[in-house]
């Protein structure tokens, strides 16, 4: 593995998902696969989750993490070819990439679109700049459009479900949902998209997408699954409901419906098949999603962000091994 960035780069599904599986089991293996060597955490935007397992999976393996704000910490990088430096920007990706190159063994990205022009944010400029000149291995830590550690995160997790249920699955494919849910502000729809892309990929899942309408996604994403409005009928017999909000894609970064009946709520979980509740989190609690959910057993969220840990530990470990 060169880069992870997208479900392109994890090869073999199943395979990642039993390697970080088998780190959940023995953390510790590989302590002294990476010592003398680094990796860099680059943060253009908030973060606890990924920042945290990402540098708890690094210390797993003996790799020394180092974290920088770019937000705000850094200069203000510049990602345009041929652009005129007049503006708020001082420092050139093209500039700055090379000597994290130099610092580091791999580099590590997070960025956020700016949901104000799509084809900029599709474009993935500030990733696959990095990728250009910095001369190392690049993982995403969450870009304009693709969350692959959060998406590789959530299908451990189905799989330890599965798994730890067996019975329960016996000779079936698990239905898995992906439900819009209402928020207050235009969010990314970086999380809906890498899961649809990775659940399509690993393709073991009888897969559902239910939102309003006008909230489709991009069709590259989400080809493969059944795309309803109706959120009742696609929650029936679910085994696993993942909860995301996301803004228009079409026409771009809106918020066209704030409808609380989208909301998930108890009541709507009596149609699912002990509908596993999933998240990527930070979640607002009664707008997203009810505390009556999040609070009972049927919310796995605490689970799946811990597995965060363990799908940075494969990530990291197969790109250590194959790029020595
Ligand atoms: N799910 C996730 O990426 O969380 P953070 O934004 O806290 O990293």
């Amino acid at each position: 593995m060169r880069n992870f960035i997208s479900v392109q780069d994890a090869g073999d599904i199943d395979r990642l998902v039993n390697i970080a599986l088998d780190y959940k089991a023995h953390p510790f293996k590989d302590l002294s696969l990476a010592q003398h060597r680094r990796v860099g955490m680059l943060f253009l935007n908030p973060s606890m989750r990924t920042r945290l397992s990402t540098q708890v999976a690094a210390q797993n393996l003996g790799l020394e993490a180092i974290v920088f704000n770019v937000d705000k910490d850094g200069w203000q990088l510049e990602f345009e070819e041929e652009a005129i430096m007049s503006g708020s920007t001082v420092e050139h990706v093209k500039d700055a990439a090379p000597i994290l190159g130099r610092y580091f063994d791999i580099l590590c990205l997070r960025t956020f679109p700016s949901l104000k022009n799509k084809q900029d944010d599709y474009s993935e400029l500030y990733i696959n700049q990095f990728i250009k000149y910095a001369g190392i291995p690049v993982v995403s830590l969450e870009s304009a459009t693709l969350h692959p550690l959060q998406s590789l995160t959530d299908l451990v997790t189905i799989t330890e479900c599965m798994s730890a249920e067996a019975s329960a699955f016996q000779g079936r494919a698990p239905k898995i949902v992906l439900t819009w849910a209402p928020h207050v502000k235009p969010l990314p729809q970086c999380v809906a998209n890498s899961f649809s892309q990775w659940v399509n990929a690993w393709g073991k899942a009888e897969f559902v997408i239910t939102h309003p309408e006008d909230y489709e996604l991009d069709e590259r994403f989400t080809r493969g699954a059944h795309i309803t409005h109706d959120q009742d009928a696609a929650l029936k017999d679910a085994d696993f409901v993942y909860v995301k909000n996301w803004s228009t894609y079409q026409d771009y970064g809106k918020i066209y419906c704030y409808d609380a009946e989208w909301m998930l709520t108890g009541e709507k979980l009596k149609a699912t098949r002990q509908g596993r509740i999933m998240h990527c989190l930070p979640v607002r609690r009664n707008v997203e999603l009810s505390d009556e959910v999040l609070d009972s057993p049927h919310s796995i969220v605490t689970q799946q962000a811990a597995n965060r840990v363990w799908a940075a530990q494969a990530v990291l470990s197969e790109i250590l091994h194959t790029n020595p």
